[in-house]
């Protein structure tokens, strides 16, 4: 258990009673002000992290930018962050487009991806002069070139399926054949033809996603010569993927270990004038956030249930792709007679498990119980499942907390009903 710190962000502390800091706010402070579930994301962690990826990408590539992966964190407050990091924003669909601006982007750094675009978001991309979009297949084009009006362009990249895999889950690799995303390059060369002669479409480059969670950094390399054979372009997004640290089990690449790999097979095989673009989602927000919990139930058994107030409705990783997180109760994390426990959720299913087999410190009902690393895709898959009421993101920094998005209210529950 000595390991657990490590594993929330840099900075974080046990203060003299053993209570986790985190941002400088006590664990118990903040469940006093905005009550349990509530997931905390270290502000200044973030805003590192973002300078690292932004700093370590220059000092490679000159031409280059970074676009934070909205759908890893898609809340307006964080995409604020990234957008006074001075980075782009990715984004996934509609929502996540009017969030973008909301959080103050400027369009034109935005790039916006999506396997089943509708018209509606196509249009409000055009719209809001989107700066890229990324055309995954032949329809994008159709509903590109009938709403692009005369005598305007649309920069586009075309998604290129690089044929690649990674160690990663099934449900988060994205690159190999047979992804449902973008085109094998036999595929894509026709559409590329079709919209270098197109007078409302601007051919600008190349788009490559390998998939999530990766902790290696060969197949980023990979994916960079597949799509090069395809030619020479303006621009190559190189994608996101990264994986994080979750559990002192994951050791994944330095931000400047898997850009030594990707900027070097871009050397090698992408033209120097070129402009690089990255799209780091989950390993840009993970390790910044940790989600506090109160313990309602343990139960004795065969093996002993620890259940919280939360669990698949505010996160869905370990249900979607069997994410491991670890966990520890505030105030004990190195504390006495350790217990090996599976941690529940409170939601009627059986995989509403948080962390299947970890050492707990006498676990109460009342205890609060800290899960670092809860900053990626948690959020965005948070979800009304029995009646959950989402739950409020909170900012800490330098012992100071402000609520960013608050908890779902009863009322909100209803609020879409019509009858
Ligand atoms: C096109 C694209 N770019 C970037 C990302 C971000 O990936 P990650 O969160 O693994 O960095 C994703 C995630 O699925 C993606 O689909």
């Amino acid at each position: 258990m000595a390991g657990l710190l490590s594993l929330f962000p840099a900075g974080s502390a046990l203060a003299d009673d053993g209570t986790l800091v985190v941002g400088g706010c006590r664990a118990d402070d903040l469940v006093a002000e905005f009550g349990t579930p509530v997931l905390v994301v270290d502000e200044q962690a973030l805003r590192s992290r973002a300078r690292e990826y932004a700093d370590e990408l220059t000092v490679r590539w000159a031409n280059s930018r970074v676009v934070f992966a909205s759908k890893a964190f898609p809340c307006t407050a964080v995409q604020r962050v990234m957008v006074e990091e001075g980075l782009g924003l990715d984004v996934a669909g509609g929502g996540e487009i009017l969030t973008a601006l909301k959080a103050g982007v400027d369009p034109g750094l935005v790039v916006l991806h999506g396997n089943a675009k509708s018209d509606e978001e196509i249009a409000l991309a055009v719209e809001h002069g989107i700066g890229l979009v990324v055309v995954d297949n032949s329809d994008d084009v159709d509903r590109l070139e009938a709403t692009v009006p005369d005598g305007q362009t649309q920069d586009v990249l075309v998604r290129i399926i690089p044929g690649v895999t990674a160690d990663t889950h099934a449900h988060v690799l994205t690159g190999h054949e047979g992804s449902k995303f973008g085109l094998v390059p036999a595929d894509a060369e026709p559409l590329i033809i079709r919209i270098e002669r197109s007078s409302r479409l601007r051919m600008r480059g190349l788009h490559v996603h390998v998939g999530s969670q990766i902790l290696e950094v060969e197949p980023f390399a990979e994916s960079v010569a597949p799509v090069a054979r395809l030619g020479d372009f303006p621009v190559y997004d190189l994608g996101g993927g990264l994986g994080a640290r979750y559990t002192w089990a994951d050791n994944p690449p330095a931000v400047g270990d898997y850009l030594d790999s990707l900027i070097g097979a871009a050397r090698e095989h992408l033209p120097s004038e070129a402009e690089i673009i990255i799209e780091p989602g989950r390993s840009m927000v993970c390790e910044s956030a940790t989600t506090i919990y109160r313990v309602t139930t343990v139960k004795h058994g065969t093996i002993t249930f620890v259940a919280v107030d939360g669990g698949m409705g505010d996160n869905l990783e370990v249900a979607l792709f069997e994410q491991r997180f670890e966990a520890g109760i505030v105030g004990r994390f190195d504390g006495p007679d350790p217990e090996r426990v599976t941690v529940v959720g409170r939601h009627c299913e059986s995989g509403d498990v948080l962390v299947d087999g970890v050492d707990l410190s006498r676990p109460e009902v009342g205890d609060l119980l800290a899960v670092p690393a809860t900053g990626a895709y948690c959020f965005t898959m948070s979800n009304n499942y029995n009646g959950n009421r989402r739950i409020p993101v909170v900012f800490a920094r330098d012992g100071l907390a402000r609520l960013v998005v608050r908890r779902e209210t009863w009322d909100d529950l209803s609020a879409r009903d019509v009858d």
